[in-house]
């Protein structure tokens, strides 16, 4: 199925690295597959998905965000899919810096990759995994769907569609990073009051205190005091 911001391919090897195909498209133009041979997870990782279960579509927006402020970008999609899920009826978590969880379980993952130019962020490529209707996980112990949740079907394409409307929503309504938004994800977060941690030197109990628009993660840690982490300085064990 074909329309002016929407294509489909029964294959391809990433939709992330299709996307760079049509990155001048319109903003919200989304890629979606039924299956990817080299699927790209986040750290280098690789995401796979069985053959026509899940929703792996990637989007792409024209933006005019500052570099040092991008993780807005991570925030808003986060709070997209979130919306997309709560459509459904099912309540979802954020982990830190952009899994979604329901029920203690992961669901869907994001990889963002950004174009810069000058001092602005001006496209990025939202890569999204959702699982709909896969319910084994080898291997993946801590690995859910929506059909596991909610004991049925869902169409792929129609929810690549529906989630492209609350990524433009989302996205339309933050064309600045803002403290409404930083707020909203804030709250969202998944065992934000108490969790333990590792990172290069010690694993140890924290509360999230505070998130920066360029990505840092501050803890308070159970002797009070405060460290800031980017991405992959910090673990959280769960
Ligand atoms: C993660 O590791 O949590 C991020 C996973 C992102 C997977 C999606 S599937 C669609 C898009 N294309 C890719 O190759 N990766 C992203």
């Amino acid at each position: 199925m074909t329309s002016e911001n929407f294509l489909w391919f029964e294959q391809l090897s990433s939709t992330n690295k299709t996307a760079w195909q049509y990155i001048d498209k319109q903003s919200g133009f989304c890629i979606a597959t039924g299956f990817q041979s080299s699927g790209r997870g986040q750290a280098g990782n690789s995401w796979t998905s069985e053959p026509n279960k899940n929703l792996l579509a990637s989007y792409i927006f024209s933006l005019d965000i500052k570099p040092a402020e991008c993780f807005a970008i991570s925030m808003i999609t986060s709070l997209a899919v979130v919306s997309l899920l709560k459509s459904y009826g099912c309540t979802a978590e954020i982990k830190w810096p952009n899994d979604i969880i329901v029920d203690n379980k992961k669901i869907a993952g994001i990889l963002i990759e950004n174009i810069v130019s000058g001092d602005k962020v001006e496209k990025s490529i939202i890569g999204i995994g959702l699982n709909l209707n896969q319910t084994e996980f080898a291997g993946l112990p801590n690995a859910t769907s929506l059909k596991f949740i909610l004991k049925k079907e869902f169409d792929i394409q129609t929810v690549a569609r529906e989630l492209q409307h609350c990524l433009i929503t989302e996205f339309e309504n933050n064309k600045k990073p803002s403290q409404e938004l930083k707020k909203s994800y804030f709250e969202l977060l998944f065992r934000k009051d108490r969790a333990m941690y590792r990172d290069n030197n010690s694993t140890f109990e924290g509360k999230i205190i505070d998130i920066d628009f360029d990505g840092a993660l501050k803890i308070q840690k159970s002797d009070n005091c405060t460290e800031s982490y980017y991405f992959k300085e910090v673990q959280m064990l769960y």
